[in-house]
């Protein structure tokens, strides 16, 4: 049980112990090559056998020979202090687990050593050696150029465990679209400027060990996220932009600017002193890889393309990205159907000229109150059965964006007329030979344009009138009388109740 404390005594093969008994003297190890992750475990998985007569006293593992045929137990040796564990046990297993791999574990060779009770009866297995697995990429065409298929492959020194699912990255990022796989290799159809960049492979389960990254069409890249922005006038946006370059090259300015604002012979306009964009725009100096371009109160103005560049300390040593775009928008409020009458179905929508993010939650206003209506619907408000009392202004804003909100829109709501009233001025107790004029009055939208008069006699009514007022310059006896109107609108008509004139004769 104890661990051996000290030299042993190494010996060579016991021929004639075998011999005689007839069970073999042997250490048979799975692989005598074992592969491993840095950092992780690696187990040497091992049996060994001999005469079955004798008692095994002492079991452990070695790399170095002290003097002659002597050797220490692995565990004693500081450099694996505590990395090492063996999983065997006193009868046929020498299984060794090694922990907290290491490069250096690499240059060591291991073997298996056991001792007897019988003193001469000692053995130890042949050398097992460990390496770590290494992952490293393979490009072919070694030199490509746009359009051509290009091929990477993802290798290793040392085999791995079953079916390792890949990870592939460019510029660090792992790649989802457009080339998504989980293969070794990593095929681009046709590579363009947007593929080119750094390319590095890792093994799910070891993402911290990926390969070191090798440059495809060009070590130079801009890589954006995102790549387009929709936001809301007044708001603001935030462009990344990560951008690779050779190694031995050191950034020293970096900058965004406007698509397509480039003087020819002369380097493009920082977007920082754009005239526009004064005191809006902010980005990091810092020579990174990263730079955050971010506006801030949002005019429709800014929708624009940018793009980014940066400048390195080598001769020729500038590189500019594809471009990002932003478009600013207004919400706006669309009423459908436009013209509405009473008891129709109206449906007012929250549009947006890009799309938003789908999650967005839409507030609805009306003059100037937001509504919690039973009717809205995310972007949609609804009123199945339009009132008079539905007539407003309407905005619709995002929640978060409420400082945003949509320019008015008016619901005017059409309605035949009602309340319909027939008067007379100056009075409806005139002298004969006075002016007397009948007006016609109603409430409808639109305005009433259609007027009738009628004068009743007895249970006939006969029309005296075609516009909304009528007027008698010099009324005599026989225009007493009961008189009402009729208004009406391309929705419908109201007859207003009657009204008395009543003549009298002047003596
Ligand atoms: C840019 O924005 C950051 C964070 O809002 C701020 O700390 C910094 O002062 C700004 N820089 C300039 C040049 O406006
Ligand atoms: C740079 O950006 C990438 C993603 O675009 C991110 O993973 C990384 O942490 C960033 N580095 C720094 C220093 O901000
Ligand atoms: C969308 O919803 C998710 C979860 O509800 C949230 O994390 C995310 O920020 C939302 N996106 C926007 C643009 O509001
Ligand atoms: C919404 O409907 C519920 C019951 O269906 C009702 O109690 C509530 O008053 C309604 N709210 C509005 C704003 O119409
Ligand atoms: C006119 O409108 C009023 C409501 O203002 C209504 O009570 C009345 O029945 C209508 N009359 C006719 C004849 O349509
Ligand atoms: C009828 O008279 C009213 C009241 O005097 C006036 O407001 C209206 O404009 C007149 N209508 C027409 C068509 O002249």
């Amino acid at each position: 049980m104890s661990v051996t404390k000290g030299p042993v005594v190494l010996t060579t093969v016991f021929c004639i112990l075998s011999g005689v008994l007839g069970q073999e003297w042997k250490v048979t190890y799975s692989s005598t090559n074992v592969c491993g992750v840095e950092g992780s475990f690696v187990d040497i998985s091992c049996t060994y056998s001999y005469p079955s007569h004798l008692e095994i006293k002492e079991t452990f593992w070695f790399i170095k020979k002290v003097t002659g045929d002597e050797a220490d137990d692995l565990s004693l040796d500081s450099k694996y202090q505590g990395r090492v564990e063996y999983l065997g046990d006193k009868v046929n297993d020498c299984s060794l687990r090694i922990k907290n791999l290491k490069d250096s574990d690499t240059a060591e060779k291991y073997t298996f050593r056991f001792l007897t009770n019988d003193p001469k009866g000692k053995f130890s297995g042949s050398e097992v050696t460990l390496s770590l697995r290494h992952l490293a990429v393979t490009v072919s065409p070694e030199k490509a150029s746009d359009g051509n298929q290009v091929t990477l492959t993802c290798i290793t020194i040392c085999s791995l465990s079953n079916n390792p699912t890949y990870i592939w990255y460019r510029n660090s990022q792992p790649l989802t679209n457009p080339h998504p796989t989980s293969s070794n290799t990593l095929s681009i159809t046709s590579v363009s400027k947007e593929d080119a960049g750094y390319y590095s492979c890792a093994v799910r389960g070891h993402e911290g060990h990926p390969s070191l990254s090798v440059c495809v069409l060009s070590c130079w890249s801009v890589t954006y996220t995102p790549k387009s922005i929709c936001a809301l006038k007044g708001s603001s946006v935030e462009f990344q932009s990560y951008c690779t370059y050779p190694a031995d090259h050191t950034v020293t300015k970096a900058f965004w600017f406007i698509k397509g604002t480039w003087p020819s012979g002369q380097e493009p306009k920082d977007l920082i002193q754009e005239e526009r964009y004064h005191g809006r725009v902010n980005y990091s100096e810092e020579k990174t890889n990263n730079h955050t371009l971010r506006i801030t109160d949002l005019i429709t103005g800014d929708s624009n393309s940018f793009q980014f560049r940066f400048i390195t300390d080598k001769v020729g040593g500038k590189f500019s990205g594809g471009d990002v775009e932003l478009s600013v928008i207004e919400l706006q409020v669309l009423v459908d159907p436009a013209i509405v009458t009473e008891r129709n179905t109206v449906t007012l929508t929250c549009i947006t000229s890009c799309s938003l993010s789908n999650n967005a939650t839409y507030i609805w206003y009306k003059n100037p109150h937001a509504i919690g209506s039973n009717h809205t619907a995310g972007k949609t408000l609804n009123i199945p059965s339009v009132g008079i009392e539905d007539t407003g202004s309407y905005s619709c804003a995002l929640q978060g964006h409420e400082d945003h909100r949509s320019p008015e829109r008016t619901l005017s709501v059409r309605y035949g007329p009602r309340n319909t009233l027939a008067s007379v001025h100056p009075s409806a107790e005139p002298v004969a030979g006075d002016s007397v004029t009948l007006t016609c009055s109603s409430d409808a939208n639109p305005p009433a344009q259609i007027y009738t008069w009628y004068k009743k006699s007895g249970d006939q009514s006969s029309p005296v009138g075609s516009s909304q007022n009528i007027s008698f310059a010099s009324i005599s006896s026989e225009q007493s009388g009961l008189y009402y109107c009729e208004a009406g609108n391309e929705i419908g008509q109201n007859r207003s109740s009657a009204v008395q004139i009543t003549v009298t004769c002047k003596f």
